[in-house]
Protein backbone atom coordinates (compact mmCIF):
# COMPACT_ATOMS: atom_id res chain seq x y z
CA UNK A 1 0.00 0.00 0.00
CA UNK A 2 1.58 3.65 -1.07
CA UNK A 3 1.20 6.53 1.31
CA UNK A 4 -0.81 8.29 -0.94
CA UNK A 5 -3.99 5.70 -0.48
CA UNK A 6 -3.61 4.75 2.95
CA UNK A 7 -6.49 7.23 4.25
CA UNK A 8 -8.48 5.82 1.74
CA UNK A 9 -7.85 2.47 3.02
CA UNK A 10 -8.77 3.49 6.52
CA UNK A 11 -11.91 4.73 5.93
CA UNK A 12 -12.97 2.30 4.00
CA UNK A 13 -11.78 -0.42 7.10
CA UNK A 14 -15.30 -0.85 9.01
CA UNK A 15 -15.22 0.44 12.50
CA UNK A 16 -15.01 -2.33 15.46
CA UNK A 17 -17.36 -1.80 18.17
CA UNK A 18 -16.49 -1.05 21.78
CA UNK A 19 -13.10 0.44 22.01
CA UNK A 20 -12.08 3.73 24.56
CA UNK A 21 -11.71 7.04 23.43
CA UNK A 22 -8.09 7.89 24.70
CA UNK A 23 -5.63 10.76 24.79
CA UNK A 24 -1.89 12.17 25.08
CA UNK A 25 0.08 15.13 24.26
CA UNK A 26 3.57 16.73 24.86
CA UNK A 27 5.08 13.30 23.65
CA UNK A 28 8.52 15.57 22.60
CA UNK A 29 10.03 12.56 20.79
CA UNK A 30 13.48 14.83 20.17
CA UNK A 31 14.10 13.00 24.06
CA UNK A 32 14.89 9.04 23.61
CA UNK A 33 13.33 8.23 26.49
CA UNK A 34 10.10 9.51 25.40
CA UNK A 35 10.59 8.04 22.02
CA UNK A 36 10.94 4.88 23.36
CA UNK A 37 7.75 5.02 24.93
CA UNK A 38 6.33 6.19 21.68
CA UNK A 39 7.31 3.12 20.45
CA UNK A 40 5.49 0.66 22.83
CA UNK A 41 1.91 2.75 22.62
CA UNK A 42 -0.43 0.69 21.53
CA UNK A 43 -4.74 0.18 21.80
CA UNK A 44 -5.70 -2.24 24.02
CA UNK A 45 -8.96 -2.94 21.89
CA UNK A 46 -9.09 -2.58 17.86
CA UNK A 47 -11.56 0.16 18.35
CA UNK A 48 -9.23 2.43 19.90
CA UNK A 49 -9.13 6.06 19.20
CA UNK A 50 -6.19 8.27 19.92
CA UNK A 51 -6.42 11.96 20.22
CA UNK A 52 -2.55 13.87 19.97
CA UNK A 53 -2.74 17.12 21.50
CA UNK A 54 0.61 18.90 19.74
CA UNK A 55 4.03 18.80 20.96
CA UNK A 56 5.00 15.56 19.14
CA UNK A 57 8.66 16.84 17.98
CA UNK A 58 9.80 19.47 16.03
CA UNK A 59 11.43 18.12 13.22
CA UNK A 60 9.19 17.18 10.47
CA UNK A 61 10.44 13.52 10.22
CA UNK A 62 10.00 12.29 13.72
CA UNK A 63 6.37 14.22 13.76
CA UNK A 64 6.13 12.00 10.45
CA UNK A 65 7.47 8.84 12.18
CA UNK A 66 5.13 8.85 15.13
CA UNK A 67 2.09 10.08 13.98
CA UNK A 68 2.52 7.47 11.00
CA UNK A 69 3.29 4.57 14.06
CA UNK A 70 0.18 5.97 15.96
CA UNK A 71 -1.76 5.42 12.57
CA UNK A 72 -1.03 2.03 11.91
CA UNK A 73 -1.78 0.65 15.02
CA UNK A 74 -4.99 2.64 16.63
CA UNK A 75 -8.48 2.72 14.79
CA UNK A 76 -8.13 6.48 14.17
CA UNK A 77 -5.84 8.57 15.04
CA UNK A 78 -6.83 12.78 15.66
CA UNK A 79 -4.02 15.85 16.17
CA UNK A 80 -3.32 19.11 16.47
CA UNK A 81 -0.23 20.70 16.07
CA UNK A 82 1.57 22.25 19.78
CA UNK A 83 3.66 25.35 19.42
CA UNK A 84 6.90 22.73 18.81
CA UNK A 85 5.46 21.59 15.81
CA UNK A 86 4.95 24.81 14.20
CA UNK A 87 8.92 25.79 15.12
CA UNK A 88 11.03 26.50 12.10
CA UNK A 89 13.75 24.88 13.97
CA UNK A 90 17.71 25.21 12.47
CA UNK A 91 18.04 21.38 12.23
CA UNK A 92 14.74 20.45 9.95
CA UNK A 93 15.58 20.24 6.47
CA UNK A 94 12.06 21.86 6.06
CA UNK A 95 12.67 25.81 6.31
CA UNK A 96 9.26 26.62 5.77
CA UNK A 97 7.42 28.97 8.29
CA UNK A 98 4.31 30.03 9.90
CA UNK A 99 1.04 29.06 7.39
CA UNK A 100 2.86 27.11 4.82
CA UNK A 101 4.28 24.57 7.71
CA UNK A 102 1.03 23.90 9.20
CA UNK A 103 -0.40 23.68 5.70
CA UNK A 104 2.72 21.12 4.78
CA UNK A 105 2.64 19.43 8.20
CA UNK A 106 -1.56 18.69 7.44
CA UNK A 107 -0.57 17.28 4.14
CA UNK A 108 1.91 15.03 5.22
CA UNK A 109 0.02 13.82 8.13
CA UNK A 110 -3.02 13.60 5.72
CA UNK A 111 -1.19 11.21 3.73
CA UNK A 112 -0.61 8.68 6.72
CA UNK A 113 -4.74 8.62 7.60
CA UNK A 114 -4.08 11.18 10.69
CA UNK A 115 -6.90 13.30 11.32
CA UNK A 116 -5.75 17.28 10.93
CA UNK A 117 -7.84 20.54 12.32
CA UNK A 118 -8.80 21.37 8.81
CA UNK A 119 -10.35 17.66 8.33
CA UNK A 120 -14.56 17.32 8.81
CA UNK A 121 -15.02 16.34 12.40
CA UNK A 122 -15.00 12.92 13.13
CA UNK A 123 -17.90 10.87 14.77
CA UNK A 124 -17.25 8.92 17.66
CA UNK A 125 -19.52 5.99 17.76
CA UNK A 126 -18.32 3.89 20.66
CA UNK A 127 -19.16 3.83 24.37
CA UNK A 128 -20.96 6.93 24.81
CA UNK A 129 -21.00 8.17 21.73
CA UNK A 130 -22.04 9.81 19.42
CA UNK A 131 -20.18 12.73 20.35
CA UNK A 132 -17.88 14.70 17.68
CA UNK A 133 -14.37 14.90 18.15
CA UNK A 134 -13.32 18.35 17.20
CA UNK A 135 -9.08 18.91 16.86
CA UNK A 136 -8.83 22.92 16.97
CA UNK A 137 -5.75 24.95 16.04
CA UNK A 138 -5.99 28.25 17.74
CA UNK A 139 -2.78 29.29 19.10
CA UNK A 140 -2.35 32.18 21.35
CA UNK A 141 -2.68 35.78 21.03
CA UNK A 142 -0.71 37.25 24.66
CA UNK A 143 -4.17 38.05 26.25
CA UNK A 144 -3.59 35.83 29.31
CA UNK A 145 -1.37 39.31 30.42
CA UNK A 146 1.24 38.72 32.98
CA UNK A 147 0.60 40.12 36.76
CA UNK A 148 0.02 43.67 37.01
CA UNK A 149 -0.07 44.36 32.53
CA UNK A 150 -3.12 44.94 30.68
CA UNK A 151 -1.44 45.25 27.45
CA UNK A 152 0.40 42.29 25.37
CA UNK A 153 3.37 44.95 24.88
CA UNK A 154 3.74 45.43 28.93
CA UNK A 155 2.93 41.48 29.18
CA UNK A 156 5.65 41.05 26.84
CA UNK A 157 8.00 43.40 28.39
CA UNK A 158 7.30 41.82 31.89
CA UNK A 159 8.27 38.73 30.71
CA UNK A 160 11.60 39.63 29.15
CA UNK A 161 12.63 41.45 32.37
CA UNK A 162 11.93 38.35 34.41
CA UNK A 163 14.03 35.94 31.33
CA UNK A 164 10.73 33.83 31.32
CA UNK A 165 10.42 33.87 27.65
CA UNK A 166 8.92 31.13 25.18
CA UNK A 167 11.53 30.32 22.42
CA UNK A 168 8.47 30.80 20.39
CA UNK A 169 9.44 34.62 20.03
CA UNK A 170 12.69 33.25 17.78
CA UNK A 171 11.43 29.91 16.11
CA UNK A 172 7.53 29.97 15.55
CA UNK A 173 7.11 32.77 12.44
CA UNK A 174 3.33 34.04 11.75
CA UNK A 175 4.24 34.25 7.98
CA UNK A 176 2.35 35.63 6.86
CA UNK A 177 0.54 37.40 9.57
CA UNK A 178 2.70 40.45 10.98
CA UNK A 179 2.76 38.56 14.33
CA UNK A 180 1.56 35.32 16.16
CA UNK A 181 -1.75 37.34 17.63
CA UNK A 182 -3.14 37.81 14.38
CA UNK A 183 -2.25 34.83 13.30
CA UNK A 184 -4.92 33.55 16.44
CA UNK A 185 -7.15 35.62 15.87
CA UNK A 186 -7.79 34.55 12.21
CA UNK A 187 -7.59 31.12 13.65
CA UNK A 188 -9.95 31.71 16.32
CA UNK A 189 -12.90 32.94 13.49
CA UNK A 190 -12.47 30.56 11.35
CA UNK A 191 -12.80 27.69 13.83
CA UNK A 192 -15.60 29.35 15.91
CA UNK A 193 -17.48 29.72 12.50
CA UNK A 194 -16.97 25.65 11.79
CA UNK A 195 -18.34 24.63 15.68
CA UNK A 196 -21.35 27.23 14.87
CA UNK A 197 -22.33 24.85 11.91
CA UNK A 198 -21.67 21.46 13.87
CA UNK A 199 -24.88 19.85 15.20
CA UNK A 200 -25.65 21.67 18.89
CA UNK A 201 -27.29 18.47 19.68
CA UNK A 202 -24.67 16.03 19.37
CA UNK A 203 -21.90 16.55 22.22
CA UNK A 204 -18.16 17.68 20.99
CA UNK A 205 -14.99 16.90 22.72
CA UNK A 206 -12.92 19.76 22.00
CA UNK A 207 -8.98 18.96 21.56
CA UNK A 208 -6.62 21.59 21.54
CA UNK A 209 -2.61 22.38 22.41
CA UNK A 210 -4.14 24.75 24.81
CA UNK A 211 -6.62 25.16 27.35
CA UNK A 212 -9.81 26.96 26.49
CA UNK A 213 -9.93 29.32 29.55
CA UNK A 214 -6.46 31.05 31.45
CA UNK A 215 -7.88 28.88 35.02
CA UNK A 216 -5.21 26.21 33.97
CA UNK A 217 -2.32 28.39 34.00
CA UNK A 218 -3.10 29.86 37.39
CA UNK A 219 -0.88 27.17 38.76
CA UNK A 220 2.40 27.87 36.59
CA UNK A 221 5.51 28.47 38.51
CA UNK A 222 6.22 31.39 36.19
CA UNK A 223 3.25 33.07 35.78
CA UNK A 224 4.74 35.04 32.75
CA UNK A 225 4.49 32.58 30.60
CA UNK A 226 0.63 32.62 30.02
CA UNK A 227 0.76 34.58 27.91
CA UNK A 228 1.95 31.76 25.26
CA UNK A 229 -0.78 29.47 26.57
CA UNK A 230 -3.71 30.28 24.88
CA UNK A 231 -6.34 33.23 24.30
CA UNK A 232 -9.44 34.93 26.29
CA UNK A 233 -11.23 34.68 23.02
CA UNK A 234 -12.37 31.40 24.15
CA UNK A 235 -13.38 31.75 27.49
CA UNK A 236 -16.99 31.11 26.91
CA UNK A 237 -16.85 28.66 24.14
CA UNK A 238 -17.25 25.55 26.33
CA UNK A 239 -20.85 26.57 27.26
CA UNK A 240 -21.31 28.51 24.23
CA UNK A 241 -21.10 25.17 22.42
CA UNK A 242 -22.33 21.60 23.47
CA UNK A 243 -18.71 20.63 25.19
CA UNK A 244 -18.72 16.93 26.71
CA UNK A 245 -14.80 17.28 27.15
CA UNK A 246 -11.86 19.90 26.72
CA UNK A 247 -8.43 18.00 26.15
CA UNK A 248 -5.04 20.06 25.99
CA UNK A 249 -1.38 19.98 26.47
CA UNK A 250 1.45 22.43 26.91
CA UNK A 251 1.41 23.00 30.52
CA UNK A 252 3.02 19.77 31.15
CA UNK A 253 1.04 19.62 34.50
CA UNK A 254 -1.17 16.46 33.68
CA UNK A 255 -4.44 16.69 35.62
CA UNK A 256 -8.38 17.07 35.37
CA UNK A 257 -10.08 20.12 36.07
CA UNK A 258 -13.87 21.35 35.87
CA UNK A 259 -15.11 24.13 34.46
CA UNK A 260 -18.69 24.94 34.48
CA UNK A 261 -19.47 21.51 35.07
CA UNK A 262 -17.18 20.87 31.63
CA UNK A 263 -14.37 18.24 32.20
CA UNK A 264 -11.16 19.79 30.89
CA UNK A 265 -7.87 17.18 30.86
CA UNK A 266 -4.53 17.76 30.38
CA UNK A 267 -2.82 14.50 29.02
CA UNK A 268 0.84 15.82 28.59
CA UNK A 269 3.56 13.52 29.04
CA UNK A 270 6.17 16.08 29.28
CA UNK A 271 10.07 16.32 29.56
CA UNK A 272 12.28 13.22 31.35
CA UNK A 273 13.47 15.38 33.44
CA UNK A 274 9.82 16.32 34.46
CA UNK A 275 8.46 12.77 34.45
CA UNK A 276 11.37 11.52 36.23
CA UNK A 277 10.36 13.22 39.15
CA UNK A 278 6.65 12.86 39.32
CA UNK A 279 6.78 9.61 37.89
CA UNK A 280 5.04 8.60 34.71
CA UNK A 281 1.13 9.97 34.00
CA UNK A 282 -1.08 6.17 34.62
CA UNK A 283 -2.23 5.61 32.47
CA UNK A 284 -0.13 7.08 30.15
CA UNK A 285 -2.90 7.28 27.30
CA UNK A 286 -6.29 9.35 28.95
CA UNK A 287 -9.34 7.79 29.04
CA UNK A 288 -11.07 11.27 28.21
CA UNK A 289 -14.85 10.01 27.20
CA UNK A 290 -17.44 9.10 28.61
CA UNK A 291 -15.41 8.78 31.34
CA UNK A 292 -12.73 11.66 32.11
CA UNK A 293 -9.41 10.48 34.77
CA UNK A 294 -7.84 12.93 37.36
FE1 LIG B 1 5.15 20.63 25.41
FE1 LIG C 1 3.57 23.34 23.87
Amino acid sequence: MTTENRSDARSERPTPTGGRLLAVSDLHISYQENRDLVEKLRPSHPGDWLLVAGDVAELTTSIEWALGLLAERFARVVWVPGNHELWTHPEDPVQLRGVARYEHLVERLRRLGVVTPEDPFPLWEGPGGPVRIAPLFLLYDYSFHAPGTTTKEASLAAAYESGIVCADERMLHPDPFPDRDSWCRERVRLTEKRLAACDPDVPLVLVNHYPLVRQPTDILWYPEFAQWCGTELTADWHTRFNTAAMIYGHLHIPRLTTYDGVPFTEVSLGYPREWRKRGLPDPLLREVFPQATG
